[in-house]
């Protein structure tokens, strides 16, 4: 596959681009003050909350982890089910306490759930001693914000937004693994999920903007990438400049980072080529999280997925039988509005058959907005709970038979950290993003290493280090 030629782009991009400059901007007001950030939900809120970091850090701010010494605290929100959001409240409820005693602190809300009108609304009418409110498509205004600083609640949010900003910084978590942002938003309408509301329409970053982010952590030493969207498959749709996802995994496969992943994909047009190039190049991980939702088709069509059960399951072959040693992982909601025993059964039923390396399983949550909010719903939470218990129980079966195979066996694993301090424990992930304990010394930490797994869980695996892979 080549690149085509950008420079004769003949179709214009819809997505607008606006290359930001925002270092140059902020001085750092609050030397020698703390900030206390927390965040909620997915991949895309953890990346955010790194460029939350960035904006605090050259305001001057550093970090604590308690609370009270906090003199900026930063909730980053999720709003993709009711626990998500109750988090939050309670976090605030410790906030206004801590105001009382300490006024000049600054509390600030950012994420998904500002993105909610009515939650707005109600922060606005009950909870006047927060600061600033900032939404999901304007980031970047967060320092002019808190410099600005007026004593009365700062609202900043756009409904919504057509831009991809380009140039942001980041103060990143890892020095080794690194997340990029490929797309924003998402144009499905699953029709209980609030993303496409809170995140906005799907528009896909350039792929010459990518790679150039790929060459520069790779050039900083980072081992892994793992490309963020909300739907991958989507990328480059928007464009219309005849690159699409499976384009974007070459070019930067071809770049040499030596493991690179992506997240998240949906079942719905993910195409051969796709599985060609996870299948050709070595270093992108045999790992897929494919969310699957329901074992129904009557569900899955009420839940706008686009994909029948055996559409799903033939797409589950083509992967496994042409991605060598790959790993499948799944989310599942159980109790969507008039889900019967019968449907629940079919779910059961898929999870039999796919045995996924790993689930993450839901009960289902009404999301204000959304067009499953307004189906009728009669099934008695217990009810729900009793399925989830009896998904989980199956679902955690599986991810610990498929974690068995690996005992005695010698896999690959980027060393991220350590895991108990002082005791010579490390840990990391394999190539098929299992989680692995490993007895060894922390001089492993961002290299490669060939383990021995001793012992197999279902959530984790334990092993000791052999050597450094040779070629890292
Ligand atoms: N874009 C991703 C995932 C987004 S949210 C995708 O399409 O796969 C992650 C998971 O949260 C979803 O896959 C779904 O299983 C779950 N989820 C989303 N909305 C939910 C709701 N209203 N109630 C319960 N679970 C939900
Ligand atoms: Fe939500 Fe569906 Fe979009 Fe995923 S694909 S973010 S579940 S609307
Ligand atoms: Fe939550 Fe927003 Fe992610 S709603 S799951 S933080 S996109």
């Amino acid at each position: 596959m080549n690149l085509p030629d950008l420079c004769q782009e003949r179709n214009r991009a819809k997505t607008d681009i606006e290359f930001i400059n925002i270092d140059l901007d902020i001085k750092p007001l609050f030397k020698g003050k703390k900030y206390f950030l927390r965040t909620y939900g997915c991949q895309m809120n953890v990346h955010d909350s790194e460029e939350i970091k960035y904006y605090l850090e050259c305001l001057g701010f550093s970090s604590t982890n308690t609370l009270e010494d906090a003199d900026i605290v930063v909730l980053n929100t999720c709003a993709i089910r009711e626990n998500a959001k109750d988090k939050v409240y309670g976090y605030l409820g410790r906030c206004k306490h801590l105001k009382k005693e300490k006024k000049d602190l600054i509390i600030c809300l950012a994420g998904c759930l500002m993105q909610e009108p009515h939650e707005i609304e109600n922060l606005r009418k009950n909870h006047d001693y927060i600061d600033i409110i900032i939404g999901t498509h304007n980031l970047h205004e967060l320092p002019k914000l808190i410099a600005k600083k007026k004593g009365m609640q700062q609202v900043e949010v756009y409904s919504n937004s057509d831009k991809v900003y380009e140039n942001i910084r980041y103060s990143r978590d890892s020095k080794i693994s690194a997340w990029i942002n490929i797309a924003y938003g998402c144009d499905k309408f699953c029709t209980y999920c609030i993303v496409p509301y809170t995140r906005g329409r799907e528009r896909s970053r350039k792929i010459e903007n990518i790679l150039e982010e790929v060459t520069y952590l790779k050039n900083k030493g980072y081992q892994e990438i793992t490309l963020l969207g909300q739907n991958v498959n989507a990328y480059g749709k928007d464009l219309n400049l005849g690159y699409d996802f499976a384009t974007l995994l070459e070019e930067v496969a071809k770049t040499g980072i030596p493991r690179l992943r992506f997240v998240t994909s949906h079942p719905w047009n993910f195409t051969d080529e796709m599985i060609d190039v996870i299948a050709k190049y070595p270093n992108i991980m045999p790992y897929i999280h494919l969310p699957i939702q329901s074992g129904s088709d009557a569900i899955l069509k009420k839940m706008n997925r686009r994909y029948t059960i055996s559409e799903y399951k033939a797409l589950f072959e083509k992967i496994k039988s042409k991605i060598k040693n790959v790993a499948v992982t799944t989310d599942i909601i159980v109790g969507f509005p008039g889900e019967t025993e019968e449907d629940f059964l079919k779910t059961l039923e898929i999870v039999d058959y796919c045995k996924f390396d790993g689930a993450y399983t839901f009960i289902f949550s009404k999301r204000m907005g959304t067009a499953a909010a307004l189906m009728p719903d009669n099934t008695p939470l217990e009810e729900k709970e009793e399925r989830l218990r009896r998904l989980n129980e199956v679902v955690n079966k599986y991810s610990l038979i498929n974690n068995q195979k690996l005992l005695n066996q010698e896999v690959e694993v980027l060393v991220t950290e350590e895991s108990e301090k002082g005791r010579n424990k490390v840990c990391g992930y394999t190539d098929t993003f299992k989680l692995v304990n490993i007895e060894g010394s922390k001089d492993l930490i961002g290299k490669i290493v060939k383990v021995k797994i001793t012992e197999a869980k279902s959530f984790s695996l334990d092993g000791i280090a052999l050597t450094e892979k040779v070629n890292n």
